[in-house]
């Protein structure tokens, strides 16, 4: 059965982007003489006949992955968006996953003070999170988003062909939806929990499950358009320890089994201060692991004592107190501030669950 396009308004701040998502939303594709678009390498490899739609209009091949968001990367697409003679009335397009993404924003929004902007991401975690609330950046050194601006695509199209039956690359980025649905949504948390793995993986119920956790996204990043305030640190749920996992394991483990880690974690660090969590959301992760069949390995007891070093440097920590999202329930959590010297006998005692 041919699936509809689903289609919303997404406000953040002043900006209004247009987000179509469903097999085939990359047709609604259409560029204008002049503008230009940043195509994947591994996308023009694996998808050739979707890249053929744009031939017609100027594109660039960028070699992907974490090393295109560099000072060289941003430099040699300046120098070739010059060379094609982009003008400030023309959009630059990217085609790709997050690192494509972080990469395109950042030049559309500083090349000649900014050219239009819109999206064509290609994995699951660029089409429910990345893409959506205007971040972007580049790494300097090997300090991940040092440089950047805020800068949200007019259009996001997300064609769920790119992802319909890659279950790894629906996994990879499943622990972020996870997180969208503790802190933000229930529904998506109820959804996963009443939702067979495979109708996901499959495509069947993919534009729904997308659209969900785009929109709780983007409704959270409008609250605070350009990160003044503590409001879009509720999207670091599972962070604060996820980070330091990934650090002391020197990314060993993935930034997505480091999040289901640091969510756990975090879940039971608020129900040490705070008393027993309405209606048990720690079982609901439990749940949704096991029947996702995704993998919470046990760590060594020094590798979480190194994680810990790590969050106690953590530079959003002022006057000795670390900033944590505190879960109240599944899909409310507040911000709550607590002195390390407070937390830290209260991690060393549950600490425990997560060592081997
Ligand atoms: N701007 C933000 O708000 C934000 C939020 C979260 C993450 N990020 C950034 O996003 C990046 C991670 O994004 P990502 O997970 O999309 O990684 P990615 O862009 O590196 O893509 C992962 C891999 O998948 C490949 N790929 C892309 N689409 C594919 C497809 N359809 N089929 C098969 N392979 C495909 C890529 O070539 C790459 O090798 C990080 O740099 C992270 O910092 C940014």
């Amino acid at each position: 059965m041919e699936q509809k396009l689903l289609k919303a308004s997404m406000k953040i701040g002043n900006h209004l982007t247009t987000y179509v998502c469903g097999p085939g939303a990359m047709e609604q594709w259409k560029g204008e003489t002049g503008d230009v678009v940043i195509v994947s390498n591994i996308i023009d490899e694996l998808f050739p006949e979707k890249v053929e739609k744009i031939e017609r209009t100027m594109h660039i091949i960028v070699n992907d992955g974490e090393s295109a968001k560099s000072m060289e990367s941003y430099n040699d697409l300046c120098t070739k968006l010059m060379e094609l003679g982009m003008g400030r009335d023309n959009t630059l397009w990217y085609l790709g996953g997050g690192t494509i993404g972080d990469l395109t924003g950042f030049v559309a929004s500083t090349f000649k003070r900014g050219v239009g902007f819109s999206a064509i991401p290609t994995t699951f975690l660029s089409q429910i999170d990345s893409a959506i609330g205007g971040k972007n950046g580049i790494n300097i050194s090997s300090t991940k988003n040092m440089v950047g601006t805020f800068r949200n695509p007019d259009i996001i199209l997300s064609d769920t062909e790119f992802i319909q039956g890659n279950a790894s690359i629906i996994m990879d980025g499943l622990p972020e939806a996870i997180k969208h649905g503790f802190a933000l949504n229930n529904n998506i948390i109820e959804f996963l929990e009443q939702t067979e793995p495979e109708k996901i993986i499959s495509g069947e119920k993919l534009p729904e499950f997308i659209m969900m956790n785009a929109m709780a996204k983007g409704e959270i990043c409008n609250m605070d358009p350009e990160e003044r305030g503590e409001t879009r640190f509720l999207l670091n749920f599972g962070h604060t320890v996820g980070h330091g996992i990934e650090a002391a394991t020197h990314n060993a483990i993935s930034h997505g089994t480091a999040v289901l880690m640091g969510m756990r974690m975090e879940m039971l660090v608020a129900s040490e201060i705070e008393g027993p969590i309405a209606g048990d959301p720690l079982a609901k992760l439990d749940h949704i692991v096991e029947k996702y069949n995704l993998k919470i390995p046990k760590l060594k007891q020094n590798i979480l004592e190194d994680a810990w070093t790590y969050m106690a440097r953590d530079k959003k920590i002022l006057r000795g107190e670390i900033h944590i999202p505190v879960i109240e329930r599944s899909g409310n959590i507040r911000i709550r501030k607590i002195e390390l010297d407070t937390l830290k006998p209260i991690y060393w005692k549950v600490l425990g669950t997560l060592s081997s």
